[in-house]
């Protein structure tokens, strides 16, 4: 489950309110508890048509349980879009598979609600049986108010009262539950005014960075709510052994250059980005230095694995509006750029990092960076931003952190007037040349990132932080 920020919805926003699902709009009269059960019952009943990959080896373990010993009487509730896609559905569902797996003797049972944003049908269709059944258990886990710890995981907006229509999370506000712990994360320098009075209505406020817990501090949320937890990554299924590498060849549409002809002897080095069409992932940025360093004669490809985000699909006649408007045709002809807008089946993910030799994430902020760690989970250099959430991660040993000319104002969308970071295109395109033309470096670098990904943020690792977290909670008030 841990899919990234391929799926559209970004961790920041919750998507297209003014278009309400038809069954959200229906539910809207009932009342909290209610709503989401309905809803998954109503979301059950359709027939699933799409096939995509969870895994399924995760779930083994769940309903494990000691026949002699009583469940505890308190309660975990984590709301979450879990039943949107996205980036924070993703997230959330990778705790909730680390903790099922991995939690030794909780003193809380675990409960989920949908929460944060419109449910997708194709999304719960994609999920595979096991997962849907855990979800069915979670969300019928039956918990006293009074002995209920609430994390909230969504953008703050959701939370109670929520701007939006959605489950109000906590359900019925603050006060009345054992712990109210609000989940969220920014992709800029500060956090909005409104945001910080959500915040500190929490009594914790849990963030994946170090990155956020300053952002989150200087912006004016009580520094001794503010907690880091760091977000888990499934290393057992992003394993480069595992795996043979994806033809993607035959799944990127050309959109600028030409194809490797036969006669080409000499393999091409393929650089990878996966990334939403918006201009905070810094594609304009990746376009430059690429086009500017490489030309056909170099035998480098570039691949992207891109899909909409408020955006149509033309990402073909994107590129070629941008590099028209940008650059001279080169003489020696276009390093060829491939684009990617089919869906890759979760399965086939740890293929298509396994079909890379590094991956490429220019991006002007980020809040985790799932395809990041993914990648880096799968032993592949990774040259990425040296700004914002990434730094919790990214170091000299593990990669290429990629330098910042200067910090810019963000011009449109609800982080106006905020400010993150233009990664350097000259910075990038010698990082490029470099991952390239040093070939021992790049796979010491990928191995040590690998390393690093099982060390900090295997499921295992993760899982225990979150416990003991709340293990610790219930210490001081119970
Ligand atoms: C990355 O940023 C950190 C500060 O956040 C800095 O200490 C480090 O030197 C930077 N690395 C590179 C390669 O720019």
């Amino acid at each position: 489950m841990d899919s990234n920020e391929n799926q559209p919805g970004p961790a920041s926003q919750p998507r297209q309110h003014n278009q309400l699902h038809p069954l959200t709009s229906k539910l809207k009269p009932f009342l909290f508890y209610t709503t989401p059960i309905l809803t998954l019952f109503l979301a059950i009943s359709f027939t699933f048509t799409k096939t995509h990959y969870y895994k399924n080896q995760h779930l083994k373990k769940s309903h494990q349980r000691n026949p002699m010993s009583k469940p505890p009487s308190y309660c975990v509730r984590w709301m979450a879009p879990f039943l949107s896609g996205g980036g924070y559905s993703s997230e959330s569902w990778s705790y909730i598979l680390s903790l099922k797996e991995n939690m030794k003797n909780p003193r809380f049972r675990l409960a989920i609600d949908q929460h944060g944003d419109l449910e997708s049908l194709e999304f719960w269709e994609g999920l595979p049986q096991d997962v849907k059944n855990l979800a069915f258990d979670l969300y019928n886990t039956e918990c006293q108010i009074s002995e209920t710890i609430v994390v909230c995981h969504s953008e703050p907006g959701a939370w109670y009262p929520p701007l939006f229509q959605t489950l109000p999370c906590p359900p019925t506000g603050y006060g009345k539950f054992l712990s109210v712990i609000g989940r969220t994360m920014f992709e800029t320098d500060s956090v909005n005014l409104e945001h910080v009075k959500r915040c500190n209505r929490m009594d914790y406020v849990w963030v994946p960075t170090d990155f956020h817990v300053s952002t989150f501090v200087k912006s004016g949320v009580d520094a001794s709510k503010v907690v880091k937890i760091v977000q888990p990554i499934d290393v057992n299924f992003f394993d480069p052994l595992k795996y043979e590498p994806l033809d993607i060849a035959s799944k990127g549409n050309l959109v600028l250059g030409a194809k490797k002809s036969n006669s080409d002897s000499e393999r091409q080095f393929v650089f990878l980005s996966v990334f939403k069409w918006e201009y905070r992932k810094g594609w304009d940025v990746l376009f430059k230095a690429y086009l500017q360093e490489f030309s056909k004669v170099d035998g480098v490809a570039l691949y992207l694995l891109t899909n909409p985000y408020h955006s149509d699909r033309d990402f073909g006649n994107k590129i070629v509006e941008f590099v028209d408007s940008e650059f001279k045709n080169p003489v020696d002809g276009w390093a060829p750029i491939y684009v990617i807008d089919t869906h890759i089946a979760q399965i086939d993910l740890p293929r298509l990092y396994k079909a890379a030799d590094a991956f490429l994430l220019p991006s002007r902020g980020e809040g985790w960076g799932r395809p990041l760690v993914e990648a880096m989970a799968m032993s592949l250099p990774v040259i990425a931003t040296n700004w914002s959430g990434p730094t919790e991660y990214l170091t000299e040993e593990n990669s290429y952190p990629l330098p910042v000319d200067r910090m810019s104002e963000v011009m449109e969308g609800p982080f106006r007037g905020h400010f993150w970071a233009e990664p350097s295109v000259n910075e990038l395109r010698l990082l490029m040349r470099r991952v390239m033309c040093n070939v021992e470096e790049a796979k010491s670098k990928g191995r040590k990132a690998r390393e690093d990904m099982i060390r900090r943020f295997s499921p295992e690792i993760v899982a225990n932080i979150v416990t003991n977290n709340l293990h610790h909670i219930l210490d001081k008030i119970v």
